[in-house]
């Protein structure tokens, strides 16, 4: 048990350490873009309030901080998360412009911050990767002040039977895609599998009230290709 969560742990990180400068290319090519949408639709739903504090986990390149920043005016404090120094590296530099922003290089499943400290939590395509996703939605719990909203944004089961179809066949070009463009395919044959092995929008919305959120709800983008889950801290 421990050596395979060791596993994934470093086969994850790995993936990441080979994207991550290709990373925001690659999304755009291999979603046409619609990834930057969705992101949006993701924001408006959260609706940040001007004077909030976010913590966004798996952060990434920092689209998510990004868009919350200038949704809230300006006004809020952001607080990053991510265990990939390489990942945060590129994030640090894409939002060099932005003030009152801090990294923390950490696993979302341990997160060195007090209890009851952030009005939102928000985890964009970061719970799929993650090696014990109770513990993550535990930690988030614990983080969020009462009142505090959880937000994720994650890959999830498609509602249309052609769509699903057509999808499948699409993903099978992915990994030629990412050895063309970024030079290798192993993170895009990760990517595709790690999709099919996810929880549907169901189960991820009963992890959540497992795990002690409150109002849980989701919503469907592009059909479910990918799922907005939102829950309270109440
Ligand atoms: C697909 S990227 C998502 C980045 C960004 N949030 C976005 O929406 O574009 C997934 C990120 O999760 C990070 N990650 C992997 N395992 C993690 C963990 N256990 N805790 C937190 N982040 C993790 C990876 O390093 C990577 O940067």
């Amino acid at each position: 048990m421990k050596s395979t969560i060791e596993d994934k742990k470093k086969l994850v990180n790995s993936v990441f350490t080979d994207v991550h400068k290709n990373y925001d290319l690659m999304n755009d090519i291999i979603s046409f873009g619609i990834h930057r949408k969705w992101k949006e639709k993701f924001i408006d739903w959260m609706n940040p309030q001007p004077y909030s504090n976010l913590i966004d986990v798996a952060s990434g390149t920092g689209d998510i901080a990004k868009l919350f920043y200038n949704k809230s005016n300006k006004t809020s404090e952001i607080t990053c998360v991510e265990p990939n120094v390489h990942m945060l590296n590129q994030g640090k530099i894409k939002l060099k412009n932005i003030d009152n922003i801090k990294w923390i290089n950490s696993l979302a499943e341990n997160i060195p911050v007090t209890d009851d400290t952030y009005d939102y939590y928000s985890i964009s395509y970061g719970i799929r990767n993650v090696v014990d996703i109770e513990k993550t939605l535990k930690e988030s719990f614990r983080i969020l002040k009462p009142g505090g909203r959880f937000m994720c944004l994650e890959f999830s089961k498609i509602d249309n039977e052609i769509l699903s179809f057509l999808y499948k066949q699409y993903s099978k070009t992915i990994p030629f895609i990412g050895k063309y463009v970024a030079g290798s395919d192993k993170p895009y044959k990760y990517l595709i599998k790690s999709i099919e092995k996810f929880h549907n929008q169901e189960q991820l919305a009963e992890l959540m009230r497992k795990n002690g959120f409150s109002n849980v709800e989701f919503r469907n983008v592009s059909n479910g290709i990918s799922a907005i889950h939102s829950g309270w801290k109440i």
